[in-house]
């Protein structure tokens, strides 16, 4: 029954898949070439599973990753029998091998608490405060037995990277419906949340508190396009946005907009994704786009390949950003290496 059901779902999955992708999925639950389950990694495998350095599954969906003392950690969405189960974080100094470091925010034993067991947490995202030392985490919030009614956003906070992050409170942001989120932090060490908001017709950023505890009065609406899995990035003093539409856990087609200003106007460019498999982002959805640090110029493009009726077992795109004088191109590659950049810049 269960094998039948998983067929069933990998059917309907693979039909709106990417086709080379697609493959590569069958061939793995065949039993055949899947990236290194244990032993050193040395390249990026997108779309192929991806091991922890225990030889587990790396279970951090919906992710963003922060860069601290030399190190990457990586913050995603742990989901299990329970469904949502909370906030892992895994860690890295290469960005191809990842060492588990554990649950960073728990859901509650209390059950008058907004993050009681049986909530849903969506895309967290980790970043640093200067000023007070504090490592934040927002994520998306849904309070538990209402489905994606509350939309709002949760805060919690750490003095170590890795945590155990302690939940704050979780509000919709100026009152606003508070969905597919992201958290990007300006050169000038101003921190913003872009959120889908109005039944993710709008997208929307706010500028946050010098704390980074909560938003300010200073949020509007980028644009009214109805875009979810908001990844921004700058760029040579513009900023970079892509979003995806919205399908529920089906891919679609990416978009990125491009401004000059945070706050807008936002223009679109079109999609960013080429080749093969673009039109449905490659079987994937976007999450975060990673600086690169130490390379001048590097991002790269993250995304899940949601697999809805096994979450846990959800996949990863990971594609290097080849940045335009007017926009940004990612390409398909099966495998690739961080040398990608140096060979271009
Ligand atoms: C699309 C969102 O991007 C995901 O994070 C998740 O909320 C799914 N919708 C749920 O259908």
């Amino acid at each position: 029954m269960k094998s039948f059901f998983f067929s069933a779902l990998t059917c309907l999955l693979l039909s709106g898949m990417h086709a080379p992708l697609a493959a590569q999925i069958k061939n793995n639950e065949a039993g055949g070439a899947a990236s290194v389950k244990q032993g050193k990694q040395k390249q990026f495998s997108p779309g192929k599973p991806w091991y922890d350095t225990e030889g587990n599954l790396i279970n951090a969906h919906g992710n963003g990753i922060i860069y601290s003392g030399k190190k990457y950690y990586w913050f995603g969405e742990k989901r299990g029998k329970h469904g949502s189960e909370g906030v892992n974080v895994y860690s890295s100094a290469d960005l191809y091998n990842w060492k588990f470091e554990g649950l960073a925010l728990a859901q509650s034993e209390d059950t008058e608490s907004d993050i009681t067991n049986g909530c849903l947490m969506e895309r967290p995202k980790v970043i640093y405060n200067k000023s007070t030392g504090k490592y934040v985490m927002w994520f998306h919030l849904e309070l538990k037995g209402k489905g994606y009614a509350a939309a709002r956003a949760g805060v919690a906070v750490s003095d170590r990277v890795t945590g155990p992050y302690k939940f704050i409170n979780s509000f919709r942001p100026n009152g606003n419906m508070s969905r597919d989120m992201n958290l990007f932090v300006d050169d000038d060490g101003a921190a913003y949340h872009i959120y889908s908001s109005d039944e993710n017709m709008d997208l929307r950023v706010a500028r946050l508190s010098d704390d980074f505890l909560s938003s300010t009065t200073k949020d509007t609406i980028l644009f009214r396009r109805q875009r979810e899995a908001p990844a921004l990035f700058r760029y040579n003093n513009k900023y970079y946005l892509i979003t995806s539409g919205c399908t529920g856990w089906a891919p679609n087609r990416a978009s990125l907009h491009v401004s000059s200003n945070i706050f807008g106007p936002w223009e679109l460019v079109g999609d960013p994704l080429k080749g093969e498999g673009a039109a449905k982002t490659y079987g994937g959805q976007s999450t975060y786009v990673l600086p690169v640090q130490g390379k001048k110029n590097a991002f790269i493009f993250l995304a899940d390949i949601w697999t809805p009726d096994n979450l846990k077992e959800s996949r990863y795109i990971w594609l290097p950003v080849q940045l335009k004088d007017e926009g940004a191109e990612i390409s398909w590659m099966d495998n690739w290496d961080l040398g990608w950049f140096s060979a271009r810049n």
